[in-house]
C-alpha cells in the first residue's frame, strides 16, 4: 500500500474543492429558482430523473473524455482507456480499483480472471452482467498494476463521480480497499469496512447512496478460502436484501 494516509488526506482535500464547486451544477429541477416564464439559463440543470437513453448518451460523453483523457501520466503509458460498461439504468454498480493487464488490452473492465470471478458472483446473485454498471477508480490501467497515485485518484474520480450521478444506481459494491476508502473517505481497512453499508453522497441535495464494501475479486482469487467466499456472498445477500430481490440460499 503506496502512502495510503497521505493519498487519503491529499484526495480528500482536493475533492472538497471541487465538491463546494460542482454543488452547483449538481441542484435538482426542484431546487431551481422559480423562471417565471423564462428558462433560468444561469444554473446547469442536474441530472436527476433522466430517461434511460438521456443516461447512455451522457455516460457515452463520459466515455468519449476519458478516452480522449491524458490528465495524468498513465495517458502515455495505458493502451486503451477502461471508462466503464454497463446498464445506464443499474440498480447495482460495482466499482474495482483500476484496469488491469486484461482491460487494458480489451479497454473493457473485469474482462480478466477477476472479472470472470465477478461474474460468476454477478450470476450467482441471479443477475446478468448487462444488468449492472461496471466502473473503476481509474480509468487507465496503473503500469505493472501498481497502487493508484493520489495524483491519479485526484484527476480521474472526476469520471466516477459522473457516471454515478448520471446512473443514480441504488447501490454501489465497492470492490477492495481502494475503491472503499476512495469512495468512503476513509483510511480504514477492507475487513473494517465490508459487511455493512455505508453512505456514498453523490452531491449536494441528494441522497445518500448505499454502499457496501466487500472483497476485491483478485484478492478472492488470491486467497480463495471457504471464509471468504463466504464473506463475498454474504455481503452480496445484504445488496439483494435491500434491493428486494430473492437471495439465493
Ligand atoms: N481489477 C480492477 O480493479 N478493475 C478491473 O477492471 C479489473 C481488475
Amino acid at each position: 500500500m503506496e502512502n495510503q494516509v497521505d493519498i487519503n488526506k491529499v484526495v480528500r482535500q482536493h475533492l472538497e474543492m471541487e465538491q463546494f464547486f460542482s454543488g452547483f451544477t449538481l441542484k435538482s429541477a426542484a431546487e431551481e429558482p422559480e423562471s417565471q416564464g423564462q428558462e433560468d439559463t444561469r444554473v446547469p440543470r442536474g441530472v436527476e430523473g433522466m430517461a434511460v437513453a438521456e443516461k447512455a448518451a451522457e455516460l457515452e460523453k463520459i466515455a468519449e473524455e476519458v478516452r480522449r483523457c491524458c490528465q495524468c501520466g498513465l495517458g502515455s503509458t495505458r493502451t486503451n482507456p477502461v471508462p466503464g460498461e454497463g446498464n445506464p439504468d443499474a440498480r447495482i454498480m460495482f466499482v474495482g480499483e483500476a484496469p488491469g493487464a486484461d482491460e487494458d488490452a480489451q479497454g473493457r473492465p473485469f474482462v480478466g480472471r477477476a472479472g470472470q470471478l465477478l461474474d460468476k458472483i454477478i450470476n450467482a446473485c441471479g443477475l446478468k452482467r448487462e444488468d449492472v454498471f461496471i466502473g473503476n477508480i481509474l480509468k487507465c490501467r496503473p503500469p505493472d498494476n501498481r497502487d493508484p497515485r493520489a495524483e491519479e485518484i485526484i484527476s480521474c474520480l472526476p469520471y466516477l463521480q459522473k457516471q454515478i450521478e448520471i446512473i443514480e444506481p441504488e447501490v454501489i459494491i465497492a470492490l477492495g480497499a481502494h475503491a472503499a476508502r476512495t469512495l468512503l473517505d476513509t483510511t480504514k481497512s477492507i475487513g473494517q469496512l465490508r459487511g455493512q453499508f455505508h453512505e456514498y453522497y453523490a452531491g449536494i441535495g441528494r441522497p445518500p447512496i448505499k454502499l457496501m464494501a466487500t472483497y476485491h475479486t483478485a484478492y478472492l482469487l488470491r486467497s480463495y478460502t471457504p471464509e471468504n467466499r463466504r464473506r463475498v456472498w454474504e455481503d452480496m445477500k445484504k445488496v439483494l436484501a435491500e434491493l428486494g430481490l430473492p437471495v439465493p440460499e
